[in-house]
């Protein structure tokens, strides 16, 4: 697929994905694997596919062009959903020199344990590849990893951002105008937050130190979902505004219950928070039976959340301790926090999770709220009046 000029797509898109990283990241979507390859005095090949589609990914290169004919490849970053097709196209190529960052030598060695000709890059360093065009490269330290970095193709004025301004999304448009954009705003966001947020403070450095760097912006390419062609600055902005500690006027109730008295609670005190402040949307989601990246994406947009579990064995359920622990590895940032919970003898688990949440680098707006045994009419009026100072503060 023709991307402008002299570049095409030479990736795979991969309807049937269902989960990324292990089990880490769920792609109701699928997702897409971009490779480029550029077509110049030299031809460049930018970037690989995952393992499971590398075979693939080879035969369809040596049909169009034959392998021998790629003069140079641009490791953009050594994650295997990314690098995967390496060893594969190595094996038919092994003299090719690949361009990467120092780190991403380190990394691509660890993984494939290959002595391949890598030609280590620094930001600013240029590759000539005739016709009067160039390859810059830009380090992209730990978006997300320490070996990612970006590709610019002077004179097309496309940016090969790799994971940076990507979504888990397969479409064979493959271009930011031709998709359904409510679909796209929502795999963007999901991202952000699920892969990003730990990263806020370095995206808006970065972002500015591209811009410094007066590069016209054409397109950006990158390495997951559509390209951006139409305005692609919109999505730097929105990284922008996604780093400054995102909030939206919401607050997210996320509760685990065993006989439902959790369940009670929440639907109470999410009553007492429209009550105080009918402008909150307020979003409730039983962490058990709902996908945790989707969750992610709902603590991400809000400003406060309200975390509840029934005590079990002195503790908090598991469904509850997993996402727990996922949220305090995003290192969310400016968010206020609250818990809630039933219990029937001994009640620990709302002063658990009051740690954690502290922990996470929540401000806990309260001591929480206990409610012994399944909620009566009076404890009833305790969660409402609850959530209503939830909605006041
Ligand atoms: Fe899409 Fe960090 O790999």
């Amino acid at each position: 697929m023709n991307v402008k000029n002299n570049v095409e797509w030479v990736g795979k898109v991969d309807w049937e994905l269902r989960k990324f990283h292990g089990n880490e990241y769920s792609t109701h979507r699928g997702s897409t694997y971009n490779s480029y390859l550029v077509s110049e005095g030299k031809t460049v090949l930018i970037d690989t596919v995952w393992k499971p589609y590398a075979r693939e990914f080879v035969e369809n290169l040596e049909k169009k062009i034959g392998l021998d004919k790629i003069d140079v490849i641009v490791a953009n970053h050594a994650e295997p959903d990314h690098s995967g097709g390496l060893p594969e196209l190595m094996r038919h190529i092994p003299e090719t020199p690949i361009y990467c960052t120092e780190n991403g030598v380190k990394s691509l060695k660890g993984q494939y344990h290959q002595d391949w000709d890598f030609r280590p890059v620094k930001t600013g360093d240029r590759l000539d590849l005739g016709n009067g065009k160039e390859i810059i490269f830009v380090e992209m330290k730990m978006l997300h990893w320490p070996d990612s970095m970006a590709s610019y193709l002077t004179k097309d004025d496309i940016l090969f951002s790799n994971d940076a301004f990507g979504q888990h999304y397969a479409s064979e448009f493959m271009f930011n105008d031709l998709v359904d954009q409510a679909e796209l705003t929502a795999e963007c966001i999901k991202y952000y937050a699920n892969i990003l947020t730990p990263f806020s403070p370095l995206v808006e450095k970065k972002i500015a130190e591209v811009l410094s760097l007066n590069l016209p912006i054409d397109i950006i390419a990158p390495s997951h979902g559509v390209i951006w062609r139409e305005n692609p600055i919109q999505i730097v902005e929105k990284y922008l505004a996604w780093a400054r500690d995102y909030r939206e006027n919401q607050v997210t109730i996320l509760y685990d219950t065993m006989w439902d008295g959790t369940r009670i609670m929440a639907e109470n005190i999410a009553l007492g928070i429209g009550r105080e402040d009918a402008t909150l949307n307020v979003k409730l989601f039983n962490i058990a039976k709902s996908d945790r990246n989707d969750i992610i994406t709902e603590v991400f947009k809000s400003r406060l959340i309200l975390v509840g579990s029934p005590t079990i064995g002195k503790g908090i359920t598991s469904a509850t301790a997993g996402i727990l622990e996922e949220i305090e590895g995003l290192r969310f940032r400016n968010k206020k926090a609250a818990a809630f919970g039933c219990y029937g003898w001994s009640g620990e688990a709302v002063a658990k999770l009051n740690a954690i949440l502290e922990k996470s680098g929540f401000q806990l707006v309260n001591q929480g709220l206990k409610c012994l045994w399944n909620p009566d009419g009076e404890s009833i009026r305790r969660c409402i009046a609850f959530g209503g100072e939830i909605g006041r503060s």
